[in-house]
């Protein structure tokens, strides 16, 4: 068998599989090291796909439950089968990961099953399931070794009434009350699955608003949207304890953050969701000298180099936001890198997407940082309760804002609420990665009837007015 490699890569999640793809596709001659059965990582087995057909799955069912009869579609009576919803999901994942397995073939890169540990610089010891060991040298190792969930010290999961996201991707049962701790991305687009399917989903979390990073102007919105649909928030609250009522009760204790009155909240699950950490066990990072900085994550140069010249690193584990594109983009960039090319990978244009119903979509800069850099902004809004499509689909809830300089006009950021914002985001990534104006955006053709004209409107409302507002 062969031991010697140009580049060896630890992971097989979105950075790791991208990476050997990349690299195979430049000639270089890969082996790919992953201690799961299947490729894809957190992403394509535990995060972005079953999440994704889960949320499609319980929006199917709300859908027909709540706006088929608007439609003047009527139905009778609608249950769910969560055995069969999960069963799906499984299949949704399966065929996905079997499609990572067919590209790793197809482009003639070697995969080892087993757990990469650092020897030196230039080699790996690969330990298979059964403790087989395996040396593999190269002149490049790539770590993608992705993150887990953050554990909260004072709730400790037990994989069955405590959980991660990992067990809520595969409950048995639909619980009756979920209690989210942390009102994250994970906690919203996940307590949209049960809220949806019925369970009284209560999220507490610690900052006074929902995912902190995003514009607050979209995610209040976001969070009424959400209240909708029955999902209870306590921001502007911490956690301070909990455990088991008795055999079918948890609770946790929580109390303002500021401090305050403690109050008691029971539900059926917890679903731990405060962020997720870079994961390096077994790795030996020790034996190579490379320490992960006071973030834990790895520190590295603009050619993701480590401290160790060698041995690069890409994904969750550096810096940046801990999303499958972020790592994917680096994968290439990396490995182009390797190869002497020039890559471009633009941090400023990566874009961040809820899949909550509404979607929530954005690029570049929020309000609240253009106020914090004191940079002169316009802005522009176009609600979709004014767009023809939105009407006529019944999806008007939301609204696109762009934000531009006030000198240059060149658009800053934008951020969209509402029906597919997950797919519409792309015009306003291509756009700010040239450096459009809203001018620019409020100049182009846009089909209609279609939800995308509201960004066109939204950059007209920043210069000399939206036409159908
Ligand atoms: P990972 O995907 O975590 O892959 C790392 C791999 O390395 C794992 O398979 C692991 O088994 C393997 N590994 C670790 N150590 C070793 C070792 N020593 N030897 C061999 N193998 C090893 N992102 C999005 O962009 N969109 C989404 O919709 C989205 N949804 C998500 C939903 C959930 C519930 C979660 C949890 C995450 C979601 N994410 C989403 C985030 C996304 O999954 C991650 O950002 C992405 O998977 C990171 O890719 P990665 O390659 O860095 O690491
Ligand atoms: P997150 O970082 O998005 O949110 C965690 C939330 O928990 C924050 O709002 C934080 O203020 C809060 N929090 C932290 N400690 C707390 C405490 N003790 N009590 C109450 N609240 C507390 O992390 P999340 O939701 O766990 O997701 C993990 C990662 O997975 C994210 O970084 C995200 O990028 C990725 N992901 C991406 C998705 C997407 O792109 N659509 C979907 C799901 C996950």
């Amino acid at each position: 068998m062969e031991t010697k490699f140009d580049i060896l890569v630890i992971g097989g999640g979105p950075g790791g599989y991208v990476a050997a793809i990349r690299g195979a596709q430049l000639g270089f001659k890969i082996a790919l090291v992953e201690k799961r059965d299947t490729l894809g990582g957190t992403c394509l087995n535990v995060g972005c796909i079953p999440s994704k057909a889960l949320l499609d799955s319980s929006e199917a069912y709300h859908l027909i439950q709540h706006k088929a009869e608007v439609h003047g579609i009527k139905v009778g009576d609608v249950s769910v089968d969560i055995s069969k919803m999960m069963a799906r999901k499984e299949a949704v994942v399966s065929a996905t990961t079997k499609g990572i397995d067919y590209l790793i073939k197809k482009n003639k890169i070697t995969r080892f099953q087993g757990i990469g540990t650092f020897l030196s610089s230039t080699s790996l010891r690969v330990t298979d399931k059964a403790g087989n060991t395996t040396e593999l040298t190269a002149d490049r190792i790539i770590i993608a070794t992705g993150s887990i969930p953050t554990p909260f010290p004072l709730l400790p999961t037990d994989g069955k009434r405590i959980i991660t996201s990992n067990e809520a991707l595969s409950l048995t049962e639909i619980p009756s009350r979920l209690t989210i701790i942390g009102g994250g991305v994970i906690g919203l687009e996940l307590g949209s699955v049960y809220a949806r399917l019925g369970t009284a989903v209560s999220i507490v979390e610690y900052l006074p608003a929902i995912v902190p990073g995003m514009d607050k102007e979209l995610t209040s919105q976001l969070q009424k949207s959400l209240e909708k649909l029955g999902i209870r928030f306590y921001l502007g609250t911490k956690v301070t304890g909990g455990g088991y009522s008795n055999d079918t009760t948890v609770y946790v204790d929580m109390e303002p953050s500021k401090g305050g009155k403690s109050e008691k909240l029971e539900s059926d699950l917890i679903l731990v969701a405060i962020g997720r950490q870079p994961y390096f066990d077994g790795l030996g990072l020790e034996r190579v000298g490379i320490t992960p900085g006071p973030d834990k994550r790895l520190p590295v140069n603009d050619h993701f180099q480590t401290t160790v010249p060698s041995i690069c690193a890409i994904g969750d584990i550096i810096k940046g936001p801990m999303i499958a594109h972020k790592a994917s983009e680096e994968a290439v960039a990396c490995i182009e890198l390797i190869a002497g090319q020039k890559p471009h990978l633009n941090y400023q244009t990566i874009p961040f997407v809820i899949y909550t119903w509404p979607e929530a979509a954005a690029v570049g800069a929020t309000e609240e940082q253009l106020k914090q850099d004191n940079r002169s902004y316009k802005t522009g809004k176009f609600p979709f309760k004014a767009s023809g499509r939105a009407r006529a689909a019944e999806e008007s809830e939301g609204f696109v804002k762009v934000l531009a300089d006030a000198d240059t006009d060149e658009v800053l950021g934008i951020h969209i609420l509402g029906p597919r914002a997950a797919d519409m985001i792309g015009e306003a990534v291509l756009g700010m990665e040239y450096k459009a104006s809203s001018e620019d955006i409020a100049r182009l053709t846009h089909a209609h009837p279609t939800y995308s004209e509201a960004l066109k409107e939204a950059a007209l409302a920043v210069g000399s007015g939206a036409i159908h507002l």
